[in-house]
Order: C-alpha cells, then structure tokens, then sequence
C-alpha cells in the first residue's frame, strides 16, 4: 500500500499502517498548564510518526514510534473551543458510558470523567525503547502534564503473538481506504477515505479546517474474564452432525461460533465444523466471505455462522447487501495483562486484570465504534428481517439479559443466556490530529 494524493507524512501512523504492536504503551495525562504545554509540544512534533515513515524502509524508522490524540477536555484546557461536529465526543466517553451499556461501577476512577486530557501511544519492539521514549516525553513535558494512566499493552508470546487473550487471531479485518489502499484483499469492504479521515470525501459532517486528515480515536479498556470464559464454553459444548466432538473440542466449536472465526482466524462462514489454520493464515481467503451461500437463506440459516456472531454483528456484509460503507472503523488495540496463571485456570477464576486496549479509528463516533457496539452489537433483532431474533452479541454485547439463539447448530432455536466476560472499565473519545495541525492549531 502507499497513498495515491493523500498526504502521509502528515497523517498519524497508528490510522492507517498501525505501529509495531509488539509493545505498546497508552500513556494517558492530565494538562496542568496550557502555556507550557504548548512550547513543550512544538518541540515534540518531530517525533511524532507519521505514515509515511511507517511505509519507509525499516532502516529509516525511528526505534519507537509515537503519536497522540486528545480528548475533548483536553482542547478545552489548551482554549480550543472549536465545535469539531462530534456531540459523543464533545461530552466525553464517561457521559456515553450509560448508552454504550456499561455499568458505571466497573469504571476505574481515572476514567470516571473528563480528567483525561491526551493520552500519547508509542509502539516498539523492546522495553527499553519504551522506556526512553517515556523519559523523554517526561523531560520534555515537565510538568505541564501529569500522567494520570498507563496501559503497557503487548502482543501475546510466541504462537498466541497476533491473537487476543480468548485465544482468537485479531487484526484480519479493515476496511480498505479508497486513495489509500493499493491491494484489496478479496473480501475487504472499501470505504470512501473520510469514513476514516475528518474532512475528507465521505465525511459528511463539516468541521473546522483543521481538522483535516485527523480522525477521531475511541479508545476502550476492556477486561477479559478468560477462565471464566474458558469454562462456560465447556459447560455449554456443542456437538457437530457426526457427534465425533471431545467436550474441548465442542467447546471451541461453540466459541467460534461466539466469534464467527476459528482461534486460527478462519472464518466459521467457509470452515464451519472444524478450524482450518491453512485458510486462517491466508489473507488471499480469510476475509472472502459475505454469510450468504446459493441454495440456502440469508433470513433463517445460521448452520455456518450465528447472526448474532461477533464479525457478523460488527460487520454484518450481506446482510445489509454488501453495501455498507458508513458503519466502519479502523481496529488498532493491543492485549494487555499477563498470560492465564495455572491457579486462574485451575480455580476457573480471574485473579490478575487482562484485556485488551481496544483502540477504533474513524471520523464520525457515531456512525463507527459507537453505532457498532450500540445498534449492532446490543441490539437483539439486528441483523434485520431474520426469520429468528438473533439476539445479543456475545462477545461485547451488552444488555440484561444477554441472551443469543442459533449457537448451536444442531439446534438453532435453543436460547443461551451468557455471562459478561467481556467488562468495559474505562475508555476515552479523544481526536488524533493531522502532524501539521499538532503545530498550527494544538500548540499555537
Ligand atoms: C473482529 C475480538 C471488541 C468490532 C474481531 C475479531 C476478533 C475480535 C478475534 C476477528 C478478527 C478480525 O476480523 O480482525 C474482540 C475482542 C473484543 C472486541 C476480544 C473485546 C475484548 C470489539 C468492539 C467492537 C469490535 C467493542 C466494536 C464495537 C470488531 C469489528 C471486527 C472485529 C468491526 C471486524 C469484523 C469483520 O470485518 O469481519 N474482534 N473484539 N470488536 N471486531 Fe472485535
């Protein structure tokens, strides 16, 4: 991939590319004092990594890369009070957290408010190189900022490297940016490039100029209750046609039912009884699928892929007819907290935090992050006019109860009610500016 007339040097590189994920570190602050702020971040600006250099080759790239993004507070403190077009994120995450079905007590005090005033993400591959390009932040912020939270996410080790913590491979499905994306992968949904970029075609709100080539980052700390979930799968194990399936077997076909994909990746549409790594690896075939197939119905078959999946409901393909653009986001989060411990798994029970920082990128919350996880995810009769009610999406899904037909195939009107394993404790909208805009408008 490479732009055709975007300008990449000037786009943050986490949007579009994604920057190395082996490590990354959310570093969330707090403004003390906007004057200094400002001097402090026009010195930063070069640091910060655009896109162009993520596509540079490797041996011009800096040993960590950084960018940044804003919440709305934050603008506020440095006098920034431009309407940017965006209501959800005007007001905060923590005043949407009620909408977005979260339970408020789950919230971790740091996020419970506009407190949060920008938060800097810096992916590497080495420890120390976070560890230096935290002290330089440090040093050259002083401080104008206080850090108020801090997320050192990371991939998980050796196999597990790519997939988040239930075990599923993560980081398959984006959209393709029109003007951006040179291959398009057979499957991909090709959205306009400001479904992703402010101001850009396709970005129908109109914004103060400077926003361009920004995009609006709702950022999610969610935490994986993984034994638990590891055990309810068990419990509740499915039996394939032939009922040739070990209970460990039945229960990882009833959680790739959950996801609508294999842990290996493959999609339960062209692999539905049993994981395919070959296919889950393949990006020429992984993503080529829509859920319909001739000589069955769209309406009421769900013997390949639950209505209610979490890729089905997320992005539902044929179901709304392959003609959704709006509705899409760029996924860029990264797993955070340790491996399982023996005694978690032996006890069935969560005993250290891990989830995943769950990161979207687009330039309306409303029509991206937001309409996914409101409209789709929790809501029980989408996809519509479905002979059944698909009910909650079980993965992310949240409402009381969250109750889900069709995940077993053999018997598709058994109604399943699914604990939460899945808990939001905090989360931000924040706005990540073009490179430019960081000088001419944030530090102005
Ligand atoms: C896809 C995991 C939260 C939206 C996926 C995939 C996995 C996954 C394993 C399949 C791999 C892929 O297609 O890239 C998770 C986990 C979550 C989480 C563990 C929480 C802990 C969310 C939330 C949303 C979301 C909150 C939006 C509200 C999507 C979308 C896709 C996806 C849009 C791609 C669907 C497609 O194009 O087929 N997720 N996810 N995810 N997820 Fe999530």
């Amino acid at each position: 991939t490479n732009g055709t007339f975007l300008p990449l040097q000037n786009i943050q590189g986490d949007i579009f590319v994604g920057m190395k994920k082996q490590l990354e570190t959310f570093y969330f602050f707090h403004i003390n004092d906007a004057t200094s702020f400002k001097t402090a971040l026009k010195s930063y600006v070069p640091t910060i990594t655009s896109t162009a250099t993520l596509l540079s080759p490797a041996s011009s790239q800096p040993l960590a890369f950084v960018n940044m993004a804003f919440s709305s507070s934050g603008l506020k403190e440095l006098g920034i009070t431009d309407n940017l077009g965006d209501q959800q994120f005007s007001s905060g995450m923590y005043a949407d957290a009620t909408n977005l079905g979260d339970s408020l007590s789950n919230w971790k005090s740091t996020y419970a408010g506009t407190n949060i005033h920008g938060v800097f993400l810096i992916g590497t591959d080495q420890t120390s190189y976070i560890t230096s390009y935290l002290s330089d932040i440090e040093s050259t912020f002083g401080s104008s900022i206080t850090q108020l939270d801090r997320i050192d996410a990371a991939a998980r080790p050796g196999s597990e490297a790519g997939h988040e913590h239930f075990g599923f491979l993560d980081g398959i499905s984006n959209p393709a940016i029109s003007g951006f994306s040179m291959n398009v992968l057979p499957g991909q949904a090709i959205v306009p490039t400001g479904i992703i970029l402010a101001s850009r075609p396709g970005d129908l709100t109109i914004r103060p100029p400077w926003t361009l080539d920004g995009t609006f980052m709702a950022f999610r700390r969610f935490q994986q209750k993984v034994p638990e979930f590891n055990k309810w799968t068990l419990d509740n194990a499915i039996q394939n046609e032939a009922k040739t399936l070990t209970v460990q077997q039945g229960a990882d076909y009833l959680s790739a039912r959950m996801f609508g994909r294999w842990k290996s990746g493959a999609p339960t549409d062209l692999s539905p009884e049993v994981d395919d790594p070959t296919l889950g690896a393949d990006p020429q075939r992984n993503n080529n699928f829509d859920f319909s197939h001739l000589g069955s119905l769209l309406i009421s078959d769900q013997s390949k892929c639950p209505f209610s999946a979490h890729i089905r409901k997320t992005n539902p393909r044929a179901d709304l007819g392959d003609l959704n653009t709006i509705n899409h986001a760029i996924r860029a989060g990264t797993p955070y907290g340790p491996e399982v411990s023996s005694s978690e798994s032996s006890s069935n029970t969560t005993t250290q935090d891990r989830g995943l920082a769950f990161v979207e990128y687009q330039s309306n919350i409303g029509n991206g992050f937001r309409f996914q996880q409101i409209n789709w995810a929790n809501t029980a009769n989408f996809p519509p006019l479905k002979t059944v009610t698909p009910g909650i999406e079980p993965i992310v899904g949240q409402g009381s109860p969250r109750t889900a037909e069709g995940l077993d195939p053999a018997n598709q009107s058994k109604g399943y009610t699914i604990p939460q394993f899945v808990i939001p404790t905090g989360g931000e909208y924040f706005f990540m500016p073009s490179i430019s805009a960081l000088t001419s408008k944030i530090a102005a």
